[in-house]
């Protein structure tokens, strides 16, 4: 079962140099020190993820993890370019799926993402699953909802207690424009509603320390999942301390 610490997951994206990748961590590694109450998974491009593997186990708090932003569902194969969670498995804890990039540019539906959940899970990873309308609309909650019990359908309970689900409006998503805390905790609720008290519910898009704390006010959001504010040490680090509440 995930802790009852906020999540703070950090989503790097195609970003980075290994040299940038290798300070970043660093400076996080340090800073997170004296930062408990917050559970911190960094999610960098896959190449960085085994020096930074080897960053992470010299005398890292135990609230920093390492994720990777996708898989692919089989285990080996004829799939070029792909990587696959029995690869993962011994490096990472935490892997981001579905993402609305990888729907938009890589055409992800969620037949896939779900045997993607599966696969993450037969090798004891926990999946972030990521949903999100690409408008604001009133239909939001009801359509994201309903695709996030659609993707979690047929887990079992204790399966359940290893997902986190990151509801990620599309138009919020690196736009500078983050939804209202009261609307991301309505559309929250509603998932919540419907996949259950076991998930964790992280808020995404356009998340910065001037306004993640008003999201984890709401009782039905549990962490967050952030893009652009993660490739600053200095701004993360200020995200987390906030979410710990110290
Ligand atoms: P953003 O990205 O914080 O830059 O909006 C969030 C995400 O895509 O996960």
């Amino acid at each position: 079962m995930l802790s009852r610490h906020p999540l703070i997951v950090g989503n790097w994206k195609m970003n980075t140099s290994l040299a940038d990748a290798v300070v970043l961590a660093g400076a996080i590694k340090n800073g997170l020190e004296n930062i408990s109450h917050v559970d911190v998974v960094l999610c960098p491009p896959f190449v960085w993820l085994y020096p930074i593997k080897e960053i992470l186990t010299k005398a890292a708090p135990k609230n920093l993890m390492l994720g990777a932003q996708n898989l692919h569902f089989e285990n080996s194969g004829a799939y070029t370019g792909e990587v696959s969670a029995e690869m993962l498995k011994n490096m990472i804890e935490f892997v981001i799926l579905g993402h609305s990039e990888r729907v938009k540019y890589f055409h992800e539906d969620e037949t896939i993402v779900r045997k993607k959940v599966h696969k993450a899970l037969e090798y004891g990873l926990h999946p972030i699953v990521c949903v999100g309308e690409t408008a604001k609309s009133t239909q939001a909650a009801g359509f994201v909802s309903q695709r996030a019990e659609r993707i979690l359908s047929h887990l079992s309970q204790g399966e359940l207690e290893q997902v986190a689900v990151a509801y990620e409006p599309v138009w919020a998503i690196g736009t500078g424009k983050n939804a209202s805390s009261d609307y991301a905790a309505e559309v929250c609720a509603k998932i919540r509603s419907r996949v259950g008290q076991a998930v964790k519910i992280l808020y995404g898009g356009s998340v910065n320390s001037e306004n993640s704390e008003e999201y984890l006010i709401h009782n039905n959001i549990d962490g967050l999942l952030v893009g652009g504010a993660s490739l600053k040490a200095n701004e993360f680090l200020k995200i987390c301390e906030k979410s710990a509440g110290e």
